[in-house]
């Protein structure tokens, strides 16, 4: 949540570089902006709320040195004045910050009672009112910063500048920070699509860590007791084309798209790190597996893989819930941690909860080098490119297929799944052509205007209903919601009305006639049925096609919900890209 980005360098254009940077950042958080940059002996600010989209980065002033931030509120309401950079009253300090100060009403008051008047609601605004404090005990700009950071509980990162020197000093605590080194200046920014344009050499800041750097060099240190450290450099592989849109009107249809080859991908992994990480889940004396949102259902459909294919029982939890499972969990467990963004605060915290008490750590995540990544003992990369889109797609897929082949490893059959995953990778490209798109655009056309929209799936197809149900709420705002077929009559049935739109998932599997005797219930009271299924069935009234993929059945399954979720926030006017209320990177708890 929230995205900062800074640069420091020869450039002469700091301020149009943050609007840009800002502007591949703004998936993190859309709510309102700000950019503050170095003019002379002062600081200029610009602020706004809103998107960042529309602002001319050549409309800011020429300038070396600048910090911005995009927004996701979490202390005050959307407003100019809650925007970041905060500053202090005399416009000496600009700060731009990605998290939670926790202690923030204390020091507020503290500040308050030395003079310090405060313009927002925001947290953050004790930032440079407390490093203004400090700078009365030293003149060391980085040290004052130090000194404040160490008064914080909760989690941040933190861009400061000041005045007087040429520097940007940042800050990490639990917030993702990242540095970009250009052979003309330095880049700081929340995740590297903001950046990947001037470079891909990076170095990942580590909890506890801080950086200096006046464009021309770069210093990190240990943010208690200042003690340099170093750094390894790291070159990230993806490109900038995966990162734009290209000629697609949104993100998420690119997304969408890339499926045709982002499964493939997936699926191409080291088959020795594969078997090393079977052979962890199959001495574990308890496998966890936990994610957030999308995540967690990819992980839902992971048991039962694990299931099926293999036989093997694992444990599954909502990231935001495992900390209750602390008493299950001793040195020989495995915790299997599933994130897109490798940055989610909750699968931090289930990390943190399994690492407490010695269990070992595997991440199944995209962004390599992120936070999950590293603080993993085994990690898996799904391969799927930057992901842009609130909307979690081709990551998914690109989980389930990990999930997948690991679980074929674990039953020592990893050749079998990986030649039904890559079948399933040709399935998926075929399958994404422009008139089965038509097709759905049709069908969204026809259930556009219903406010009440229900999924049902059994088995592998269960966690599926439960995604299309966050795809469709988060990006058209129909009111969306995904049952356990068998559950419907124990309650949900009430709300079926006639003309209600219901999807049914369904495979060639064991489930089958169960599902569909399910269809047949929801039919029976006036619900408009929407098959998705390898075969019509007469109870469908709309049949949506898919391949029959056997084990991978819930990834061919999603596809074509995906491409509907989309067709339904175009077509209800909505933006997919940037819903409301909703940030990319869920940084906090
Ligand atoms: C999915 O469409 C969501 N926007 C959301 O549920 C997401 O999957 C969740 O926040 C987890 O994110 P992560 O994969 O980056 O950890």
């Amino acid at each position: 949540m929230c995205g900062i980005f800074g640069y420091v360098g020869n450039r002469s254009n700091a301020a149009g570089l943050a609007v840009n940077g800002l502007k591949s950042l703004e998936y993190r958080g859309y709510d309102s902006w700000g950019v503050a940059w170095k003019e002379g002996s002062a600081l200029g600010l610009r602020k706004e709320t809103g998107k960042i989209s529309g602002i001319n980065p050549e409309s800011l002033p020429a300038c070396s040195l600048a910090i911005g931030h995009t927004r996701w509120a979490t202390h005050g309401g959307v407003t100019a004045a809650n925007a970041h950079p905060h500053l202090n009253e005399d416009r000496t300090i600009a700060v731009v910050h990605n998290g939670i100060i926790e202690n923030y009403q204390e020091l507020r008051e503290e500040l308050k009672a030395k003079g310090h008047v405060f313009l927002s609601e925001t947290d953050t605004e004790v930032i440079p009112h407390l490093i203004e404090e400090y700078l009365k005990e030293t003149d060391d700009f980085a040290h004052a910063v130090r000194l404040a950071c160490q008064r914080f509980t909760g989690r941040y990162g933190i861009l400061a500048v000041h005045t007087t020197s040429d520097t940007i000093v940042a800050a990490r605590t639990g917030s993702p920070l990242i540095v970009g080194k250009a052979p003309d200046g330095f880049f700081i920014a929340s995740d590297t699509p903001a950046f990947l344009e001037h470079t891909r050499t990076v170095q990942y800041l580590d909890d506890g860590e801080m950086v200096i750097t006046n464009g021309k060099s770069i210093i990190f240190s240990d943010l208690k007791t200042g003690e340099e450290k170093l750094k390894r450099e790291i070159e990230i592989t993806w490109s900038i084309d995966e990162a734009r849109k290209g000629d697609y009107a949104h993100f998420m249809l690119k997304e969408i798209m890339d499926q045709k080859e982002s499964v493939a991908r997936a699926v191409n992994q080291n088959e020795e790190e594969i078997i090393e990480v079977a052979r962890a889940i199959e001495n574990a004396r308890g496998t966890f597996l936990v994610g957030c949102g999308t995540a967690h259902k990819a992980c839902m459909a992971g048991e039962h893989f694990f299931s099926i294919v293999a036989g093997k029982h694992v444990n599954v939890a909502p990231a935001s819930e495992f900390k209750l499972y602390h008493r299950f969990l001793r040195p020989e467990s495995l915790l299997i941690a599933v994130s897109q963004s490798g940055e989610t605060a909750d699968v931090l915290e289930a990390i943190q909860v399994a690492k407490s008490k010695g269990a070992k750590v595997l991440a199944i995540v995209n962004s390599p080098g992120s936070s999950i990544a590293r603080a993993a003992d085994y990690t898996l990369l799904i391969n799927a490119g930057p992901e842009r889109a609130v909307a979690s797609t081709k990551a998914l897929t690109g989980q389930l297929a990990v999930l997948m082949l690991v679980a074929y490893a674990l039953a020592g059959k990893l050749a079998e799944g990986k030649k039904l995953l890559l079948e399933t990778a040709s399935m998926i490209n075929d399958m994404l052509n422009p008139r089965y798109a038509d097709y759905l655009s049709r069908v969204a056309d026809h259930i556009k205007a219903k406010e009440d929209l229900y999924i049902i799936g059994r088995s592998w197809n269960y966690p599926m209903a439960l995604e299309s149900a966050i795809k469709i709420q988060e990006v058209s705002y129909i009111h969306a919601e995904g049952f356990a077929g068998g559950e419907l009559k124990h309650g949900p049935i009430a709300l079926i009305e006639d003309g209600m739109p219901c999807i049914v998932l369904a495979g060639n599997d064991e489930v089958l006639p169960d599902i569909l005797s399910n269809a047949v219930q929801l039919k029976a009271r006036g619900g408009y049925v929407i098959g998705v299924a390898p075969e019509r069935n007469e109870i469908f009234d709309e049949w949506i096609r898919v391949p029959d993929a056997g084990a991978a059945q819930p990834i061919v399954n999603i596809i074509p919900i995906q491409v509907l979720a989309y067709f339904l926030a175009v077509q209800r006017g909505k933006d997919p890209d940037m819903p409301r209320n909703l940030a990319k990177s869920v940084t906090v708890k």
